[in-house]
């Protein structure tokens, strides 16, 4: 090859970088400005509801002369809920230098080996009121080990926990004011928190940020139990009693691809497991990292998680009800040394060489279905396994990208769970236990209206390869 040809090649590698870099530092504005733009996107919604109220007849008006009030009263939990989304993003350090000139267009025209890099859905929250479902931006990285570790991560069985600036804001009746007022007390904010550079925020990503409210009552809140009981205590349950003599000198190693809020993550190490949490969702990781490394105390958090939907309520208390969070002070939750959270694309992170054969356990929650190619989840959990290793699963196949119609690049593999289970026996994995769990995601407990899933949960152990067992048999 001749030197002209290496520096060109080497050229072509940096611009690729550069590109891929560039759209990443895109997709993470895109996410930090739906986020910023939640009390915006809520006061048009409290702004619509009093629009209807002010077209009705007067006799009807009188009827419910109470609703003034509670659209007052909503513009209040809005308003609490803007103080703990910005809290969370001021506290949030982002991996890439984001006040870099993007000009994307210019290096578009190159041929990039990320096709799915960037805006990408994958649904990470079902609605109640549709039955349709939202979806979650995913952030991918050019070099997702690079993002792993940059991406913030819980070491060495400290949460890493700072202080906040713990600001009491003032709340304002008006909603739009009291952003103002945050944005004025928030004023050392760092730039790319300048609510000015702001983009238009889609009504998709508004719906993505309403979703991790709803998560973090999954994850983290005392309400959230009912479905933490029904999701992760079976997987735990069955953790414990396939490896019943862990032992703290060695402990186990367990892997949690899809992780969302960490919660389940967090469960495994504290059973004594050295855990680690995948995700690559941005909008995930900085709300798991912030409560992960930023919660001081127990219920530190007050949050109005139902308020996004006036259907299916049994009354105005129920919709306007508070729910503090973590329901745990995850710093002393117990964790075991080596918890971590790594961001990236669980395929591009896991299929390096290095990852095989380097897992005990890989646990997956709701997770399966989110791939362009469930055969290639199923493939690279095999190969992260140790011989012998085992992979329990818990979750429906509601393939997220079934819908995408149209869509060039999108690719999605829908097979049936008897076929999924076929090509799991084809990487090697035998059946150790299935059953059937009823399940809800995301699920306001009190709503008129439960999506309630029969998800399949089952324990698959690697079998040991042929080459090991033979090298066994010859010592
Ligand atoms: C339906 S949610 C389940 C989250 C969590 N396991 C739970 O049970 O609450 C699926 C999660 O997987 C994440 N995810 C989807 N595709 C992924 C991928 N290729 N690599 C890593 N994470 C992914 C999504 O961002 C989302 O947080």
């Amino acid at each position: 090859m001749s030197m002209m040809s290496i520096g060109s090649e080497e050229e072509e590698e940096l611009r690729r970088r550069k590109l891929d870099e560039a759209l990443e530092v895109k997709s993470l504005r895109r996410i930090i400005s739906a986020y910023l733009n939640y009390p915006e996107a809520s006061e048009e919604d409290v702004k619509r509801y009093e629009l209807s109220f002010q077209k009705l007849p007067l006799s009807h008006k009188a009827l419910l002369s109470h609703l003034p009030q509670k659209f007052q009263q909503l513009r209040w939990c809005i308003s609490e809920n803007s103080v703990f989304i910005f809290q969370m993003l001021q506290a949030f350090d982002p991996p890439l230098n984001m006040s870099q000139d993007i000009d994307i267009c210019e290096h578009e025209k190159l041929k990039t080996t990320n096709k799915h890099y960037g805006e990408k859905d994958a649904r990470s929250c079902q609605s109640e009121e549709k039955s349709h479902h939202h979806s979650i931006d995913e952030a991918k990285s050019v070099d997702e080990k690079d993002v792993a570790r940059r991406l913030p991560e819980v070491k060495e069985n400290k949460l890493n926990v700072t202080g906040i600036n713990g600001e009491s804001l003032s709340v304002d009746d008006a909603g739009g004011s009291c952003v103002k007022n945050m944005q004025q007390e928030f004023s050392s904010s760092p730039d790319w928190l300048d609510p000015s550079l702001q983009s238009h925020v889609p009504m998709v990503d508004v719906d993505k940020v309403r979703c991790i409210i709803r998560n973090i009552v999954r994850d983290w809140a005392p309400e959230g139990k009912i479905e933490r009981d029904q999701c992760y205590k079976p997987i735990l349950e069955e953790l414990e009693s396939q490896f019943p003599n862990r032992s703290a000198g060695s402990p186990p190693s367990c892997l949690v691809p899809g992780a969302g809020l960490g919660r389940l993550a967090l469960e495994i190490s504290c059973l004594g497991f050295v855990c680690q949490g995948n995700e690559f969702s941005y909008y995930m990781m900085i709300c798991s990292s912030y409560i992960l490394n930023y919660t001081q105390v127990a219920g530190e958090w007050t949050i109005y998680p139902w308020i996004h939907s006036n259907c299916n309520a049994l009354s105005d208390r129920d919709q306007l009800r508070p729910v503090s969070m973590p329901d745990i002070h995850p710093a002393s939750a117990g964790i075991t040394e080596g918890f971590s959270m790594c961001g990236g694309d669980f395929v591009e992170v896991y299929k390096d060489p290095s990852q095989a054969g380097t897992w005990d356990a890989v646990v997956t929650c709701f997770f399966i279905d989110t791939a362009h190619n469930i055969v290639e989840y199923i493939e690279i959990i095999s190969k992260l396994l140790k011989d012998g290793g085992v992979w329990i699963n818990l979750g429906p196949l509601l393939y997220h990208f079934a819908d995408m119609y149209g869509q060039e690049d999108e690719m999605s593999v829908e097979l049936s769970l008897e076929e999924v289970k076929r090509v799991a026996f084809h990487y090697g994995f035998e059946l150790e236990k299935e059953k059937t769990i009823e399940a809800t995601y995301t699920t306001n407990p009190r709503s008129m209206m439960q999506n309630r899933y029969f998800a399949a949960f089952w324990t698959m152990r690697k079998k040991a390869s042929r080459v090991a067992v033979e090298t066994q048999a010859t010592t």
